[in-house]
């Protein structure tokens, strides 16, 4: 059942509440609805997956009430601070070098090493953001594929075939259109989605080269692969590898052990994955062997991923 709500006192603290629990809660923003829960839990970064019906794990943007609240997770550079004081908080995100001691889930990004960080400047989002004790991983609140969402009616009805969710009404989006996407991890600043903020106004302001990446779309640069050769749909593990397993695990010894989920969970799976496999990729295994996960439900997905990392 979905709850469409209007931003009062009282609506915004159950929001709070449903948040802080673990469960997820449709907000406003300046640009499009987006769909949100606690970054820093794995599992519920898995249920964002799972409730926009993504084929494939793409990175999910960050959303924080400050550039200065990132500094946790992500290393702010001078770019990146020259951006804030223009543009932020607003409609662009920017790509930063996540921190070795960030909590943030790896699902989030997909594994990768930056992160997509948003500050977004909607009073009820900022309102959650200021009261939350972690950051939300937030992607545009609609269904894969589609449209991004501009009223709460719209992302009621492209995400009608999940389960219960609480969708905060803030009418219609002022920009309607998602944030600008700036990556400023790599010297030349590349732009990774036209959106919402103004190019031409972000190249003077902050005197920034802006190169248009190529085929500029809403996809990600780049996959997170591990370094390690992985060998997926495995019926057995050399003594020498490292098994990433699924359901009990095959009898023989392995070099090293980690089990996406002992009781077949396919969405605690999904959860683990990016993880586990950045933990057997740091140790000294000759490959990944990952034992079949059944393609179904958020299992297509995860053979999607491990398929483009063999
Ligand atoms: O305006 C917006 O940005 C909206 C509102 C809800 O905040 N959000 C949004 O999220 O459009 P989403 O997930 O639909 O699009 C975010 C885009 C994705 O295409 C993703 O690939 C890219 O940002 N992205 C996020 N993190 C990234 C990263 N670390 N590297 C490259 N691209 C990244
Ligand atoms: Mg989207």
């Amino acid at each position: 059942m979905h709850v469409i709500a209007r931003p009062t006192e009282d609506n915004l603290e159950r929001a709070l509440d449903v948040l802080s629990e673990g469960g997820l809660v449709v907000f406003p923003t300046e640009t499009v609805y987006g769909l949100g829960g606690n970054a820093y839990d794995d599992s519920v970064v898995a249920k964002i997956f799972q409730y926009k019906n993504r084929s494939e794990f793409s990175p999910l943007s960050v959303c924080y009430a400050s550039l200065e609240a990132a500094g946790d997770d992500v290393v702010i550079n001078a770019r990146a601070r020259l951006l804030a004081e223009k543009f932020l908080p607003g409609p662009v995100t920017v790509i930063l070098k996540r921190r070795a001691n960030s909590r943030l889930s790896w699902l989030c990004s997909s594994g990768l090493e930056t992160i997509g960080v948003r500050i977004p400047s909607h009073d009820t989002l900022r309102y959650l953001l200021e009261r939350l004790p972690f950051p939300l991983a937030a992607p545009s609140a609609n269904r894969s594929a589609e449209l991004s969402s501009t009223t709460a009616l719209d992302v009621s009805r492209s995400l009608s075939a999940n389960g219960e969710l609480f969708i905060l009404d803030g009418g219609r989006s002022q920009l309607g259109i998602e944030s600008t996407i700036l990556d400023l991890t790599s010297e030349k600043i590349k732009v990774l989605r036209m959106g919402a903020a103004n190019l031409d106004e972000i190249s003077a302001k902050c005197d920034f080269q802006l190169a248009m990446e190529d085929g500029s779309s809403s996809k990600p640069a780049t996959h997170y692969r591990p370094k390690k050769k992985v060998v997926i749909n495995a019926s057995f593990v050399p003594e020498t590898c490292g098994l990433l397993a699924f359901g009990e695990p095959f009898p023989n010894k392995c070099r090293r052990l980690m089990n996406l989920s002992r009781s077949e969970n396919l969405q605690e799976a999904a959860a683990n994955l990016f993880f586990m496999l950045r933990k057997l990729d740091e140790t000294n295994i000759d490959a990944i062997y990952v034992m079949p996960i059944p393609q179904r439900d958020v299992g297509i997905v995860i053979n999607d991923r491990l398929t483009r990392m063999t």
